[in-house]
């Protein structure tokens, strides 16, 4: 055990290099984790559940057991404990040296109604868990994310979550660095109860961080705990990764990108996202919105260049595709950009979001560089959250909540307006219509 210990010990401090070289500057004190451990019976009692969006009016229901006889089975219904549906699935488990994980299970349930209050319960017994399925699909359809990045699982973790639960949100974008286990695998499982409360009741769609990766070259292979705990849609458009899909909800399609795979021209990446961005049809999904993990603009300090040559790869694809907005995490601050392209400001750009803040470990990210880029408009190393409001077709309201202490508080409040919209003059059905050759200007890597 000492061993052990010893081994992720120093294959954090490895993986953490990078940031240490990088902070040359004071964080404020970050909360230590909280561990929420497992009791040690063999029990087929549900624990770490989550449900994800898994298709139209389909929902993947996923928790882990420490028994590995528990079924994959959920029951279901709109009443409480009258289930009318029964649905199974698959369980997984893994090993990371002498770490073994339980039984995670994922069944996908539905077809369901929209915006309803479905009750369940995992493997046949155990206590009762409700979702509420988001709003129909619709261009002028309302819903509401709640935006997050690099959560962690800290006392500021903790803050965090409560408030985005008062938001009344109807689905949780996750934008990478989940549990920052950082290869100690029961933090994973800490993880998985310190969000039950609120992911066993509304979608979180997640991509991969840093942190996530936990591959051991030779020895172990990446994502080995992320893709077993969070495994999220394969993309109808022929994603065969769980590092990278899209999904659609009411009237936003949502690309959820890997900062952290192939993203080059010959990569499936890069090709599942051309054939992916083909398929937006801009009156069926007025919105469309990306979400990644390592920012492409970023005024901070603290990973300057890190995202640069996934933006250098896929900038255009997503410029001329005419995304709205892409969030990011990685970087311990708030930082909100104007629409731009290609490092200048741009009325057909996309609107950048750095919201690094969840409440990791690691502490802010607290200096900014001293000269404010023209493309960056808000800029501030606090914890917090964001709230992303698609009002309709046209107008989404974009707020982000600054933890101060334990209250949460409006700290930055704007309207959007698509690029969709008629008054925004982007042209956004020629450039879908254009073909996806010939359309790419790449800066040259590594200059
Ligand atoms: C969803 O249901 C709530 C009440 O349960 C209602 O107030 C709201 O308008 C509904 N939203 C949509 C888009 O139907
Ligand atoms: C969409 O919402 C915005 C903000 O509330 C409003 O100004 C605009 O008129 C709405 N558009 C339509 C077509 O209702
Ligand atoms: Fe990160």
């Amino acid at each position: 055990m000492a061993i052990i210990m010893l081994v992720t010990t120093l294959l954090s401090m490895a993986l953490l290099c990078e940031e240490a070289t990088a902070a040359a500057y004071v964080r404020p004190p970050a909360r230590p984790n909280l561990m929420l451990f497992a009791g040690g019976k063999k029990s087929i009692q549900p624990d770490q559940v989550h449900v994800s969006l898994a298709g139209p009016n389909r929902m993947r229901v996923s928790w882990m057991t420490s028994s590995m006889t528990a079924p994959s089975t959920v029951h279901y219904g709109t009443t409480s404990q009258q289930y009318t549906a029964i649905a199974s699935g698959v369980k997984k488990s893994y090993s990371y040296f002498l770490y073994k994980s339980g039984q995670m299970h994922h069944v996908v349930v539905g077809p369901l109604l929209d915006n309803t209050t479905y009750y369940y319960m995992c493997g046949g017994s155990g206590r009762e868990f409700k979702f509420t399925t988001p709003p129909p699909a619709g261009p002028d359809v309302p819903i509401k994310f709640a935006v997050v990045g690099d959560l962690g699982q800290t006392g500021w973790t903790k803050s965090t979550l409560e408030h985005i639960e008062n938001s009344n949100y109807n689905v949780l974008l996750l934008a990478g660095d989940l549990s920052y286990a950082d290869y100690y695998q029961p933090l994973w499982d800490s993880f998985g109860k310190l969000v039950t409360p609120y992911a066993s009741a509304k979608p979180w769609m997640v991509t991969l961080g840093n942190h996530d990766i936990e591959g051991i070259p030779y020895i172990v292979d990446p994502f080995r705990a992320y893709n077993t705990r969070w495994q999220m849609p394969y993309s109808e458009s022929g994603s065969v990764s769980n590092q990278f899909y899209s999904f659609e909800t009411a009237g936003v399609h949502v690309l959820m990108l890997a900062s952290y795979a192939d993203f080059d021209e010959d990569s499936s990446q890069y090709k599942w996202l051309q054939a992916d961005l083909a398929r937006v049809d801009r009156s069926r999904t007025p919105w469309l919105i990306a979400v990644l993990h390592a920012p492409w603009y970023n005024s901070n300090a603290a990973h300057q260049l890190n995202g640069d040559r996934m933006m250098a790869a896929m900038e255009s694809l997503l410029y001329e595709a005419r995304v709205d907005m892409v969030f990011a995490g990685h970087v311990h601050a708030y930082e909100r950009m104007t629409r731009v392209y290609s490092m200048k400001r741009d009325p057909c750009g996309i609107i950048h979001i750095t919201i690094g803040d969840g409440g990791n470990r690691e502490g802010l990210a607290q200096s900014f560089l001293d000269e404010q880029p023209e493309w960056s408009m808000y800029r501030e190393a606090s914890f917090g959250h964001g709230e992303l409001d698609m009002v309709n077709a046209t107008h989404a309201r974009w707020t982000w909540h600054r933890n101060d202490d334990d209250e949460a508080v409006v700290a930055d409040d704007i309207w959007i307006t698509s690029l969709s919209a008629p008054e925004s003059q982007c042209s956004v059905s020629s450039s879908t219509k254009r073909g996806v050759s010939n359309r790419r200007v790449l800066r040259p890597l590594g200059t």
